[in-house]
């Protein structure tokens, strides 16, 4: 199962995707966490160590392999030819941070053109990783991405089963879920779930929704927990949030869905 991650940002996205990808590693699932924000934190929220975060490079940003895997160095791509389908099945066991046994997270990078300046072999690596990583038995592949709509370009989208769009319960953060949805039905995802973030009156939440969305998209409400924000303050991460706060519990019912989605 390919889990993409959208919505506006500041909406939890990194919040989802790192308690998905705790729940899902934690019920015996293989978890593979990959974090395309050109700001990574999904690292923070799965708890890593400073001194670790302090030395991770993303794949994009990783000069030597992308010369290695496509021949052209980093900012040298316009031009000169470099391979498109650089190699990468190995990537995600050399460069996959270990967060236990049953999740590691990789940090791609953005695989946004315009954030990046003209990195081409940058990107076409990290893209290629997202296109071609392969999937085992009971592996789930859980993408944190940058807000926007650059991962629903040339080619991305249509590899995800799922695309849960994160929306904090006001209409304007509604509106740009809505305008992500209609293009990830375009391009022919699926699944898409909209899941309203921080909400504090689910009453009011959904009623919001109901006024953009109408019946036509499936929603999940995760409510406003302050055990993260608290969690966060004292620079820990969501490894470390009780399976009793709300938010792990809404999260928790959100998984049990996704199972039986897919
Ligand atoms: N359910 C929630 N309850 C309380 N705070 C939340 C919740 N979800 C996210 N947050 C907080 O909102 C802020 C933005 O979340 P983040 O996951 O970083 O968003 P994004 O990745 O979309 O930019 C963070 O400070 C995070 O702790
Ligand atoms: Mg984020």
């Amino acid at each position: 199962m390919r889990i993409l991650v959208s919505g506006k940002g500041g909406s939890g996205k990194t919040t989802i995707a790192a308690l998905l990808s705790i729940i899902f590693s934690r019920n015996g699932y293989r978890v593979l966490a990959l974090d395309t924000d050109s700001v990574p934190n999904l690292a923070q929220s799965l708890g890593v160590p400073p001194e670790v975060i302090d030395k991770i490079v993303p794949l994009a940003k990783n000069e030597e392999l992308v010369a290695e895997r496509t021949g052209v160095r980093p900012g040298e791509g316009w031009g000169l030819l470099f391979s498109l389908t650089p190699q990468v099945s190995d990537i995600a066991d050399k460069y996959g941070i270990k967060i236990d046994d049953n999740l590691s997270l990789v940090v791609v990078g953005s695989i946004d053109v315009s954030k990046e300046g003209c990195l081409c072999p940058a990107i076409a690596l990290a893209k290629a990783f997202l296109l071609h990583t392969f999937l085992k038995r009971r592996e789930i592949i859980i993408v944190d991405s940058e807000a926007g709509a650059e991962v629903f370009g040339r080619g991305l989208a249509e590899k995800f089963d799922i695309n849960l769009c994160i929306a904090e319960p006001t209409l304007k953060s509604l509106s740009i879920a809505k305008k992500l949805i209609d293009l990830a039905n375009q391009l022919g995802i699926k699944h898409n779930i909209v899941v309203l973030n921080k909400v504090q009156d689910p009453l009011h939440a959904v009623q919001l929704f109901n006024r953009v969305f109408g019946n036509s998209v499936p929603y999940h409400v995760v409510r406003y927990d302050e055990n993260i924000v608290a969690l966060e303050n004292r620079g820990r991460g969501l490894t470390s949030l009780s399976i009793d706060s709300i938010a792990y519990r809404d999260t928790h019912s959100l998984f049990l869905k996704l199972t039986k989605l897919v």
